[in-house]
Parts: C-alpha cells; sequence; structure tokens
C-alpha cells in the first residue's frame, strides 16, 4: 500500500505545524527539506513526531563518503524514517550511507536520488543505473519519477523501494516539475511513497485537496484502507 507524503515545503515552524495538524487526519507522513531544516533544525522534526507523524528527511546528501555517512547516521538519532542521498555521490558514498544505517535496520530507510524530477528530456537510462547502484551498493530504494517506476521495479525487484515526487492531479499546474504523473499513475506504476507538495499546500484547502489525492489513491487500488501508516522501512 503506497503511503502519500506531504512536502512542507513552507517558510518555517509555525507555518508546517499547522499544516501537520490539519492534515494528520489524511496522512501521517511528512517530507521536510532543506529550507525549512536549515531555518528549523530538529524542532521541526519533534513537531511532526509529537503530533504522531513519520518524517521523510530530504536532504539529498552528496559529499564525501565520511560526510555523507555522518549525515545518515544524525538523522538516524534524530529519528527520521527515510532520509535521502543522491546517486551521483558514487558507490563509495552510496555503501558508506548504506553501512551508516545499518544500526538504524527497520527504523529508517535510506533511499537514493537517481535525477531530479525538474530534469526534461532522456534520462531513463541513467535512472535506471543509479537504482541499480544504490541497490548494489546496500540502499533501500531510489526517489524517480513515476515514468521510471515499473522499470526499476522490475529490474531491482519489488522489495526495492520507489518514491515518487512531481505527483500532480491531472490538468493542474507542473510548477518547475518537468516529469509529472497523476496520484492514479503513480499507484498504478507501483510507487511505494508518493511525495505531494504545492499541490496540496499551495491549495485554497490543503485539506480538501490531500483528502483528493488521497482518494485518487484509493481508488487507482492502492490503498484499502487510510493511507496512514503504510510503508514503514524495511530493510532486506
Ligand atoms: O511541490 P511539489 O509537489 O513539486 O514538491 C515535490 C517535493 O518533492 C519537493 O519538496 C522536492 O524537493 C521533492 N523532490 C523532488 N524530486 C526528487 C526528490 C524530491 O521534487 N527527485
Amino acid at each position: 500500500m503506497p503511503a502519500l507524503i506531504v512536502a512542507l515545503d513552507v517558510p518555517g515552524l509555525r507555518e508546517a505545524a499547522g499544516l501537520v495538524e490539519c492534515l494528520r487526519p489524511v496522512t501521517c507522513w511528512f517530507k521536510i527539506g532543506p529550507v525549512l531544516f536549515v531555518r528549523e533544525g530538529p524542532a521541526v522534526v519533534r513537531m511532526v513526531h509529537d503530533a504522531g507523524g513519520h518524517v521523510f528527511l530530504d536532504l539529498k546528501l552528496h559529499d564525501i563518503p565520511q560526510s555523507a555517512a555522518g549525515g545518515v547516521v544524525a538523522a538516524a538519532e534524530l529519528g527520521a524514517a527515510l532520509v535521502t542521498v543522491h546517486c551521483a555521490g558514487g558507490e563509495t558514498m552510496l555503501r558508506a550511507a548504506a553501512a551508516a544505517a545499518r544500526p538504524a535496520a527497520g527504523r529508517m530507510a535510506v533511499l537514493g536520488v537517481t535525477r531530479l524530477t525538474s530534469e526534461a528530456g532522456r534520462v531513463a537510462g541513467s535512472v535506471l543505473r543509479a537504482a541499480r547502484l544504490a541497490q548494489d551498493a546496500g540502499l533501500d530504494g531510489v526517489t524517480a519519477a513515476v515514468a521510471e517506476c515499473a522499470r526499476i521495479k522490475a529490474a531491482c525487484g519489488q522489495a526495492f523501494r520507489v518514491l515518487t515526487p512531481a505527483i500532480r492531479p491531472a490538468g493542474g499546474p507542473a510548477h518547475d516539475q518537468a516529469r509529472v504523473a497523476t496520484p492514479a499513475a503513480a499507484v498504478r506504476a507501483g510507487s511505494d511513497y508518493l511525495v505531494v507538495g504545492r499541490p496540496i499546500t499551495a491549495a485554497t484547502d490543503p485539506v480538501a485537496a490531500a483528502r483528493a489525492v488521497a482518494a485518487e489513491m484509493e481508488a487507482a487500488g492502492g490503498a484499502s484502507g487510510p493511507v496512514t501508516g503504510s510503508q514503514m522501512p524495511v530493510r532486506r
């Protein structure tokens, strides 16, 4: 059953807490990215935890192996359930990140960013190579566009997690995303986690927008119950 993750791409703790409070009945997964984390730090992670939510800490770490591994250890100490490292960091960095997450196995999964969903053009080949590299290095899964999801699952197996951002309700604006897809298409492609930001957070009524996404996911066959609480990290 895929999980709906709402991206808290808002300027500060106060706005993020307001969103978490009103969206908690719809989902328990929230994404914290660099803007919010640099500004507010661990307090914003604690806020989500205090609300009973799970944190996807999307820092897309890309550094020398020791620094990337240190970031993964710190994310585990904060209680993040998902953390990202960039596949472009290469095999040694990815192996270091996977090793650093081992003590947190079952509590936190590490996903490799293949290619950003804002990148246009022919990226399918490099996405698949990045996914294979991430799997060989011991990561739990990758982030990719919906268009690449089925191919990654076919190549790496169903247990290898695929998180798909750039989700847009049919007819909605793409903003700065290039490779977008609807919630239903993401579910049908086998995505494990759907990340949705502006279509929910910039909506006049974020709760109604989130409920509409959740309903589309359920209708597409992705969820037999509420889209909350699914997809806790499992390490193979
Ligand atoms: O507002 P929108 O729905 O486009 O937000 C998508 C979120 O997913 C953003 O927070 C962005 O940082 C994140 N993301 C992405 N592409 C990736 C990985 C994460 O857009 N490959």
